[in-house]
Formats: C-alpha cells, structure tokens, sequence
C-alpha cells in the first residue's frame, strides 16, 4: 500500500490504476480504524479492484466543545491494517492542505432537510462540515464509488442526498453496522470509556432492540413508546441526547402507517456521545 499526502500524487496514483483497467473504489474515514472501517474496506473489494482509503480528522465537522484534540490519532496502526486488508492506497491530508485558507471562509455544501434534527440538531454546523469535506475528498480522488457505514445513519443520507442532487458521478454504497459481541456499535470514541462505562454502553443498543421488538409486537403509540425507552435508557446510567422514529432513507417523521423505519438514538457515558440506530420493517 502507498501512503500518498498530496493531490497531485493522489492523482497519479488513480490515474495509473484507471489507465489499467481498475474500478476505484473509496472509503473516506477518521482514522483510529476498528473492525467496522475495515468491514467497508471488504465491501469496497467486491465491488471494485482498486481501494483508495483516506484519514482526515475534519475540524470543520467538529463543534467548538467536541473532541477535536483528543480524538485517537493512529497512523502507524492504521497503516498496517489497511495494507493487511488489501487497501491500495491510503491518502492523509493535513489541513493545510484541505484549508490552505483557513475554514472561516470557506464555501460550504448544505444539504437541507436530512441535516436538520437528530445529529444535525445536536451538533449545529457538523454535517455542512461533512458533507463539505466528502465533496472535497471526492473531487481529489474522483472514485468510481464510495463505501460508507449505516451506523451514521444520517450522514449516509446526507451524502445519498448530497450526490443525486449535485449530480456528483460517485455511486454509493451502505455498509452494515459491525458490533461487539455484547451488542456495542464499534466506534472510536468508545476508547473513551471507562470499565464502567464500557459495561454499560451495550444498554444503547438493547434499548433500541426492545423498543424495534415493541413495535413489531403491534405497538403503534410511537410518542409514548420513546418517552419509555428514553426513561429505560436513563435508568441503565445512560443520558439520551435523542430517540427518534424515522422513515428509513427520508428520514422523514414517522407515522403509524409508515412500512420501513429506522430508529435512532443518541446518548451521553459522561462526555462520550454515542450513536446507534436500527432500519427494521413494519408489517400492516
Ligand atoms: P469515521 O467516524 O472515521 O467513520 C468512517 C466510516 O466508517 C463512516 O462511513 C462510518 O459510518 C463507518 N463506521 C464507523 N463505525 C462503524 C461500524 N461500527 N460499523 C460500520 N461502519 C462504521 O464518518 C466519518 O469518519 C467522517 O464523518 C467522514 C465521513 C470520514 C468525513 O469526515
């Protein structure tokens, strides 16, 4: 795997595989890679032969009060995972690369309605930060498609969005949720947990498995049937940020006749925000 940190080689580097034939595939990440970054890694495989991999902790996604500066920094470590895994290329801007002129005045991508509410209401600014740096990324790397996971469930909606309606010629592919065995997401910021923390983290997940269960045995209250496992969550030492039903890829509110949904939640360990969600059916 080469590691390259400018555009100009980035491009060199596509151009080649593109002259030889190869399908470029793309997997943008933060870094600090887990089993669920290198699950879309092998996604990216099936559906193409050329896998290009970037790691940029974006601070223009970041709020003034998040983790900017603490968030896990990795390279060595993800260097060697991503080479075991068959990943071509790995691209690491800095930031003065993606924002030679700061991020004050940067033009901005705004994707309407999907950013608004659940992440988008909690973290103001965080998915124009997303969305405009995937579009930045993409047009250094002009992948043939692009891999991304269901559990930022938002932000693939975003991007899903972001690139039909710019017309941005990247086909997009979701990935499926990798959990630990007890049922926790996997994501870098549960190294932040303490032993403590990390045994009751799972209580995310459970609460949204028993609230899916809820609604599949007939339950159709959906407002009261939130304040309960909001209340449940609370109980298990988790402070929920949301709990929201939406209709699955809309994200529109959801309603008693709605067919597919997803629910969506997020909650405080302490400092640590976690998300989850889980797309599921509803039979009439
Ligand atoms: P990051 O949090 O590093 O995640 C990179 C990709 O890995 C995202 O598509 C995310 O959904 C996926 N991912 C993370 N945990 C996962 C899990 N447990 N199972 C499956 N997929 C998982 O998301 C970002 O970075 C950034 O916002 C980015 C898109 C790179 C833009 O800066």
């Amino acid at each position: 795997m080469i590691t390259v940190d400018n555009i100009t080689a980035l491009r060199e580097q596509v151009r080649q595989a593109r002259l030889n034939g190869r399908r470029i595939a793309f997997v943008p990440t933060m870094g600090n890679l887990h089993a669920g970054h290198m699950s879309l890694i092998a996604t990216a495989r099936q559906h193409a032969d050329f896998v290009v991999a970037s790691i940029f902790v974006n601070p223009l996604q970041f709020g003034p009060n998040e983790d900017l500066d603490s968030y896990p920094r990795t390279l060595a470590a993800d260097q060697e995972k991503l080479a075991a895994a068959g990943c071509a290329l790995l691209f690491t801007p800095t930031d003065a690369l993606m924002y030679p002129n700061g991020m004050d005045n940067h033009c901005l991508v705004h994707v309407p309605e999907v950013s608004e509410g659940l992440c988008g209401g909690s973290r103001p600014g965080h998915f124009d930060g997303v969305a405009t740096v995937v579009t930045k990324l993409f047009n250094m790397v002009q992948p043939d498609l692009a891999v991304f996971g269901e559990k930022d469930y938002q932000q693939l909606t975003v991007i899903r969005k972001m690139v039909s309606e710019l017309n941005i010629p990247v086909q997009i592919i979701g990935a499926p949720i990798v959990r630990d065995s007890d049922g926790l997401a996997l994501s870098s910021r549960n190294g932040y947990l303490d032993a403590a923390q990390r045994k009751t983290a799972p209580a995310l997940h459970g609460c949204l498995q028993q609230s899916v269960a809820r609604i599949r045995s007939g339950r159709r209250d959906y407002a009261a049937l939130l304040q309960q496992a909001a209340q449940e969550l609370t109980e298990a030492g988790m402070q929920p940020d949301y709990l929201e039903l939406r209709e699955a890829d809309s994200l529109q509110p959801a309603n008693a006749d709605s067919r597919r949904l997803v629910m969506l939640a997020a909650a405080f360990l302490g400092n640590t925000r976690l998300i989850d969600n889980i797309e599921f059916d509803v039979q009439p």
